[in-house]
């Protein structure tokens, strides 16, 4: 089976998935009769381009890497935006990967909702369109005989979507409870080192952890949309992110750190999800954390999230939250899920 692919977005995490389809061309149709062309990428900042029998991957890679944009690539149709190119190019899988806004959720709202009304399938990592509008993108999806799926919009490739909704499914998950941005993480644990946080915090932007605009990650609006969908997906709840108590690590000192440390604590950016009364909460926020909880030894750009469930007890998954190639795995996993799924 051969899919034509759309890149809507062409930044870290489009660049990431780019390189593991190339990387892993032989490997996907040896072992999994799965093959590809990406027929389009369209990125207000890289610009865009069309081809109808699929670009040659490696040199737009290339040509990104060396100019920051794809308008030396001298073939395909360029300059379509991300509409025209998601209604108007043959691809029948669309990679949504433009910036996640937590508030609006667009561009990436639209973009789904054009795709699905399309009959396109959409394998996106961007949270904002999942955190406010799942169940009706999901619904839309079904009603088109297409697919949505997001595991890259919680922990990166660290299968937490999948997770729930495969291997746990039939468990009735109770409680979700963890380390869920990466960037903060990476910052809290640098920070503890002694680097300042202005510092980490350019670290994290230069090793792709950090959202676009990393207010999202320092301020907990990235955790909050993570909570939410997971709480929504995962357990069943009616959340909005404006429902979710967060804080995030903006007022945490590098004398706090110090304090921490010297009461044998650590600072950790904590998402949480339960059960009241039939109703799903939850919040989001900074906690200090001593050495018996495991959730002190997760260091870095490393999250970790542990699923109460009534059969099984406690499931904990531990891997990486952040990151170009981490992330764009995921966005692998669920064309390679979407795949096997069909049989073929
Ligand atoms: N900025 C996010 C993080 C990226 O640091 O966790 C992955 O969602």
């Amino acid at each position: 089976m051969s899919y034509k692919l759309a890149f809507i977005g062409f930044g870290v995490v489009g660049q990431g998935l780019a390189k593991l389809l190339v990387e892993k061309r032989g490997y996907l149709k040896n072992n999994f009769g799965l093959e590809y062309a990406v027929t389009a990428v369209s990125d207000p900042v890289k610009g865009s381009v069309y081809q109808e029998e699929g670009l040659d991957l490696i040199k737009i890679l290339e040509q990104v890497e060396k100019d920051g944009d794809v308008g030396g690539y001298d073939k395909g149709i360029k300059g379509w935006d991300s509409l025209k190119t998601i209604n108007d190019t043959n691809a029948d899988v669309i990679i949504e990967v433009s910036p996640t806004n937590i508030e609006t959720g667009e561009p990436g709202v639209s973009h789904i909702r054009a795709a699905l009304g399309k009959k396109k399938n959409v394998i996106t990592t961007n949270k904002g369109p999942v955190a406010l509008l799942h169940k009706e993108l999901s619904e839309l999806a079904k009603k088109n005989g297409v697919v949505l799926k997001f595991e890259g919009t919680v922990l990166s490739g660290t299968p937490a979507i999948n997770l729930s909704l495969d291997a746990l499914a039939g468990a009735d998950v109770r409680e979700i409870k963890g380390i869920m941005n990466g960037t903060t993480n990476y910052m809290l644990t640098k920070m503890a080192e002694g680097q300042s946080y202005d510092e980490v915090l350019k670290d994290a932007q230069r090793l792709g952890y950090a959202e676009t605009k990393p207010d999202a990650d320092v301020k907990g609006w990235d955790a909050q949309a993570k909570i939410v969908i997971l709480a929504n997906v995962v357990m069943g709840g009616v959340l909005t992110p404006k429902d979710v108590h967060t804080e995030g690590i903006t007022q945490i000192t590098l004398d706090d750190i110090e304090k921490a440390r010297k009461d044998g604590k650590r600072y950790k950016l904590i998402g949480h999800a339960w059960k009241e009364s039939g109703k799903v909460m939850a919040k989001v926020s900074p906690q200090l954390v001593s050495a018996d909880d495991f959730l002190y030894h997760v260091d870095g750009v490393i999250n970790a999230l542990t699923f109460d469930t009534d059969v099984l007890g406690k499931v904990t998954i531990v891997g990486p939250g952040a990151g170009k190639k981490e992330t764009g795995f995921s966005l692998l996993v669920d064309l390679l899920n979407m795949h096997c799924a069909r049989g073929e």
